[in-house]
């Protein structure tokens, strides 16, 4: 099946066949300025693209097939405000949310003046929380904040908040996302419920996990502190009106966004809040102005020096040139232990897709699996498989140059071991290496043969490094951008919606209809479904 940039696509094709075409170690040898040509520099960031197979006659052929798919016509219509998300008629404008008034309009939409007026209104709020005029209905100060939601109202701000959060803040940030009630009964002992505060973080305010979480902890708030207290200790982040006023939640306490925020991208919305709440207003701010940041150079640079689109590249090369089909962060900062969970949303929410935007078979390999830890932790769990398994993992390492703690020592050794990942893999151990090291040890021959195939190494496992330069609010935030961004080009790379997610509306569907027959043993459409309710009630009622 032919598809829109055939003869581009051909083309990259043809360069990933070509023998040795997946080699790195080849290439880092053969030019010592490898990672000063594959380094590209925006926003406070380096992005190093040097250790993996990308010659420049390759860029060249992907930046080739990025034109015939119009990635840059792309961006702008999305910053234009056009109806880039077209299975749901919705524009995709998560940069209005951090751009200065005028910004970015929609339809006949200013949609920076609603997103100035929502921050203005979030801005007083922490004050008044911080400054103790809002406190809860005992008079007592807020100390901890609970932020319920799930997916893209959980998973954004509980990384941030965790990233960004430096000892003597006066509010912790706790994140209720499972509709396990596990979660919540470990979170109510952490809490007094006259000094917390609970903001139901909702896009559509009909999330099943979220608004049964949110009546469990209500029901908590009217049992310690009466009825009539809940109101000053509840507020909703929700573009539904509608629902918060129904659940009880004041409009003065409902910060709003619009429907052009998808859930994945709405960090930068009220669904920050807890963020703003918990790191205060400033690192708030400063993380927007790093998006920002990230957002002019999306827009302006040149698609070769144009960071999220030679991301994006890369990931084409290894998912479509060289069928590598997922994907490993290792954030070696601990502060970023849930960055790879927000990117797993985001990126295997957006392009999981099997259609193109006219609803035809893609012809290619969409998005791959994602998945990470931070390192140093990961290289004593998953990592060996990538340096040793069948099938290549590219893997994208986060560094941070300078640290917040006075250890430098410790530091040293984070950033060795980074480091050495990244050359293991690269570069490999040649079984002459792997021979020569055992001779060294004084094995004697026969070990020495035995041995030689485990301890021998491919390399040519591909990753790239994105340093900053300390984690900052604004460094954050241009990171974050930076894969939203790519996201967004991979989207128009592969023509393929990145801004929808029917996939998850199925399971929700279906969780509704198994209700009844988990509650009252109604019959279940499906025979396994049925089958496993069967074994279910038989163990509860025994
Ligand atoms: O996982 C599906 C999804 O719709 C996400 O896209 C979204 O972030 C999440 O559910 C939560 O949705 P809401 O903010 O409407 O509760």
């Amino acid at each position: 099946m032919q598809q829109a940039g055939s003869a581009a696509w051909e083309a990259v094709a043809a360069l990933a066949r070509q023998p040795g075409a997946a080699s790195i170690r080849r290439l880092l040898e053969a030019d010592p300025l490898r990672a000063r040509r594959f380094g590209f520099r925006a926003a406070g960031l380096l992005l190093d693209l040097s250790r993996t197979s990308l010659t420049e006659k390759v860029l060249a052929a992907l930046l080739e097939l990025a034109a015939a798919r119009d990635l840059a016509g792309f961006r702008d219509a999305m910053a234009g405000g056009a109806l880039v998300n077209g299975t749901e008629g919705r524009a995709a404008l998560h940069m209005a949310l951090r751009a200065p008034a005028g910004g970015f309009r929609t339809g006949g939409e200013d949609a920076s003046a609603s997103v100035q007026a929502t921050l203005n209104a979030m801005a007083g709020f922490v004050r008044g929380v911080h400054g103790g005029q809002i406190r809860g209905a005992g008079g007592d100060r807020f100390t901890d904040v609970v932020n319920i939601g799930i997916g893209g109202s959980d998973l954004g701000p509980a990384m941030v908040a965790q990233a960004l959060w430096r000892p003597g803040q006066p509010i912790r940030a706790h994140y209720l996302a499972n509709v396990d009630a596990h979660a919540w009964e470990a979170l109510r002992l952490q809490l007094d419920p006259r000094r917390t505060l609970v903001l139901v973080a909702s896009k559509t305010f009909t999330t099943q996990e979220t608004m049964a979480n949110a009546q469990l902890v209500r029901g908590w708030l009217a049992q310690a502190l009466g009825p009539a207290a809940v109101p000053q200790h509840l507020a909703a982040l929700s573009t539904n009106l509608a629902a918060t006023a129904a659940f009880g939640i004041a409009p003065e306490r409902v910060f709003g966004f619009s429907e052009w925020v998808g859930g994945r991208f709405s960090l930068w919305s009220a669904v920050g809040l807890s963020v703003a709440l918990a790191c205060g207003l400033e690192a708030f701010a400063g993380l927007l102005a790093g998006a920002r940041e990230m957002d002019d150079h999306f827009l302006a640079a040149p698609p070769g020096e144009n960071l999220p689109m030679l991301l994006a590249a890369t990931e084409v090369w290894h998912v479509n040139g060289l069928g590598y089909p997922s994907r490993a962060v290792l954030p070696y900062d601990q502060r970023l232990a849930r960055f790879a969970a927000h990117l797993q949303q985001l990126e295997m929410e957006s392009l999981g897709k099997r259609v193109t935007n006219a609803g035809l078979p893609v012809a290619h390999a969409t998005g791959p699996v994602v998945f990470g830890e931070p390192g140093t932790n990961a290289q004593h769990s998953f990592l060996q498989l990538i340096h040793q398994g069948t099938t290549p993992v590219p893997v994208d390492f986060v560094l941070v140059a300078r640290p917040d703690h006075g250890h430098a020592a410790s530091h040293r050794i984070l950033l060795a071991n980074a480091l050495a990942q990244a050359e293991a893999l690269a570069r490999g151990r040649t079984e002459a290496e792997a021979r020569a090291e055992m001779a060294k040890a004084g094995l004697d021959a026969a070990e020495i043969d035995r041995l030689a195939p485990h301890r021998t190494f491919p390399g040519d496992r591909p990753s790239t490094t994105i340093l900053l330069p300390a984690l900052t609010p604004a460094s954050l935030g241009a990171l974050i951008a930076l894969y939203e961004h790519k996201v967004a080009c991979l989207g128009a790379f592969w023509d393929i919606n990145p801004f929808d997610q029917w996939g998850v509306e199925l399971g929700k569907q279906l969780a509704g209809g198994i209700l009844p027959a988990l509650e009252h043993g109604s019959p279940a459409k499906d025979a396994a479904t049925a089958a496993m309710i069967g074994e279910i009630r038989r163990l509860q009622e025994g």
